[in-house]
């Protein structure tokens, strides 16, 4: 599907449907509707009343043409109240009607730019969410389907956004589509990566996928090649990529990524991304202000729980378990479209999680890149062990930030449900601006307290210095992982954002969410990146 911008008359549009909007209880529709009403000699109006049709948000209603224009029909589709409407809603009715289209096998859509007129948002912010509810809405994840599926998802092919404005409107246009789709591929390539089977995305695939990303050299694709030799091969301007193999793994003294890879028969990988921006044009004195950034990302391919197995049920979608670093895959997908002015450092611990003869076993001790031990009490708390290593490399390259992404907790879930992420950190301005960032994308966070009472529950441990699970139980277990995380990043700025809830959706709720992987923090993190960055 291609979002385009043609100039003229929306009447006039020659494709096969056009979508026109109506806010919830407003007679007067917009100057667009209104024009595709008069050549139709009043019919929308006329439908409105006979069908009874209110403008609630999502709603539609199909109206033939009957020759009098050249396209074959209109989609009248409701906004909802003008005074809730905002980006988000602009995205949601896009993913509405997009999917409305691909029922109908519309293949040329023309649309109104929902949102820039009566709606009173800006024109380019309107067309980049409109760009992002058409692309979002219309993935589907097609590479294991046959037939009527794979035929389906051909339409619509063309979403193209009819401006009857002046030529400085366009511009506006133009950019946003450009945003838009910079951060949807993006979501979309980081939703390819979850969607993947574990069979077929072990931790060398996922390292693998970051070189690619980095854009070196065609031959270090098929095998991922020892860090050395990537690191120097200057891959695409602005990335590069370093791949630790085991090796480098235990040179370094990553006991806890080690720890939980070792019931697999596939081996960790440990991935370092950079951008770096052009400099020449910099003033020294700005150059210094230039901020770095640095995410980490659980990438645990498969989750079984390991020794402490989980269930079944439990087990079922645990592929997802490398949803937050395919997020920072996706964020530097964009970054070499973005070119921000900012230095970002993308940091992908990877293994599997698997039960066998060589697995950690509870009440093993192990020692992290930081010195510090964890006496492991339940195997499935894995991601915080490899987090913790992920975490101290990270915070060894000095950043002004850290933010990793993590499937973290189930106990995450229960207190926000499957929408939102829990967001906790040791610093209000890095949780303001990601708060500022997620509103902008659309992305449901919330902040849970990171409260110092319950870190000492942690602290029990006979053996080591810290346990992976709080001895005793004591609940609120987003929390208490979140306070064991930050036992490793020191004093640097962090914020932990849980996605175990959102990464995946399990039922249609966000128009633009398919179910499956949904990419979620890959825009939001992309919003705030721009905003760090020197413009
Ligand atoms: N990967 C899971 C968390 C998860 C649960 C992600 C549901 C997505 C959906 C994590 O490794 C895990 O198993 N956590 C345990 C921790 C517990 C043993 C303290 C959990 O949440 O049950
Ligand atoms: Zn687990
Ligand atoms: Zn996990």
């Amino acid at each position: 599907m291609k979002i385009k911008i043609q100039q003229g008359k929306l009447e006039k549009f020659a494709g096969d449907l056009i979508v026109v909007n109506l806010f919830q209880g407003i007679k007067q529709s917009g100057a667009g509707t209104g024009a595709v009403n008069r050549v139709l000699g009043g019919l929308i109006t006329k439908m409105i009343k006979e069908e009874g049709f209110e403008g609630k948000e999502g709603e539609m209603m199909i109206i033939p043409t009957f020759g009098k224009i050249k396209a074959k029909k209109i989609l009248l589709l409701g906004m909802g109240q003008q005074e809730k409407f905002d980006l988000d809603a602009v995205r949601r009715v896009t993913a509405v009607s997009v999917k409305k289209a691909r029922e109908l096998k519309m293949r040329r859509v023309g649309t109104i730019l929902h949102g820039a007129g009566v709606g009173g948002l800006s024109t380019e912010q309107a067309a980049q969410a409109l760009t992002e509810g058409a692309l979002l809405g219309g993935y589907t994840f097609l590479k294991y389907k046959s037939g009527e599926d794979k035929y389906k998802a051909k339409f619509p092919a063309e979403i193209i956004i009819i401006d009857h404005g002046d030529k400085g409107k366009i511009k506006a246009i133009e950019s946003g589509v450009k945003l838009g789709t910079v951060y949807t591929a993006a979501t979309n390539y980081a939703r390819d990566l979850v969607n993947e089977p574990s069979s077929k995305m072990f931790p060398k695939t996922l390292a693998e996928e970051a070189v690619k990303i980095a854009g070196a050299a065609e031959e270090t694709m098929s095998r991922v090649a020892p860090a050395a030799e990537i690191w120097s091969r200057g891959a695409a301007p602005g990335i590069s990529v370093k791949v630790y193999e085991q090796k480098e793994i235990e040179k370094m003294g990553m006991g806890g990524l080690l720890g939980v890879a070792k019931g697999s028969d596939h081996l960790p990988y440990f991935v370092h991304l950079v951008w770096k921006p052009e400099l020449k044009n910099f003033k020294t004195k700005k150059q210094k202000n230039l901020k770095k950034v640095a995410l980490v990302g659980k990438s645990i391919t498969f989750d079984s729980g390991g020794l402490s197995l989980k269930t079944a049920e439990g087990m079922t979608s645990m592929k997802i378990d490398m949803a937050g670093g395919a997020a920072i895959l996706g964020i530097f997908h964009a970054l070499k479209r973005l070119k921000p002015n900012i230095e970002a450092h993308g940091i992908l611990p990877i293994c599997e999680n698997m039960p066998s003869g060589r697995s950690l076993k509870p009440g093993d001790v192990l020692k992290t890149m930081s010195g510090k031990t964890i006496e492991v009490l339940n195997t499935d708390a894995e991601g915080r062990i490899i987090l913790a290593d992920g975490l101290y490399y990270a915070s060894r390259l000095k950043p002004d930030f850290i933010i990793d992404l993590a499937t973290l907790t189930g106990a995450c879930v229960v207190a926000l449900g499957e929408e939102v992420a829990g967001v906790m950190g040791s610093d209000r301005f890095l949780l303001d601006m990601i708060e500022g960032a997620a509103v902008r994308s659309g992305e449901k966070i919330w902040e849970l307290p990171l409260i110092e009472e319950y870190r000492q529950f942690i602290k029990k441990s006979p053996v080591a210095d810290l346990t992976n699970i709080t001895m005793p139980k004591i609940g609120g277990g987003a929390i208490t992982a979140g306070l064991f995380l930050h036992e490793f990043v020191g004093k640097i700025p962090w914020a932990h954002i849980d996605i175990a809830g959102p990464a995946w959706a399990e039922k249609d709720v966000v128009p633009y969410v398919q179910r499956g992987g949904s990419g979620f923090g890959v825009r939001m993190g992309l919003e705030l990146i721009r905003q760090l960055s020197q413009q």
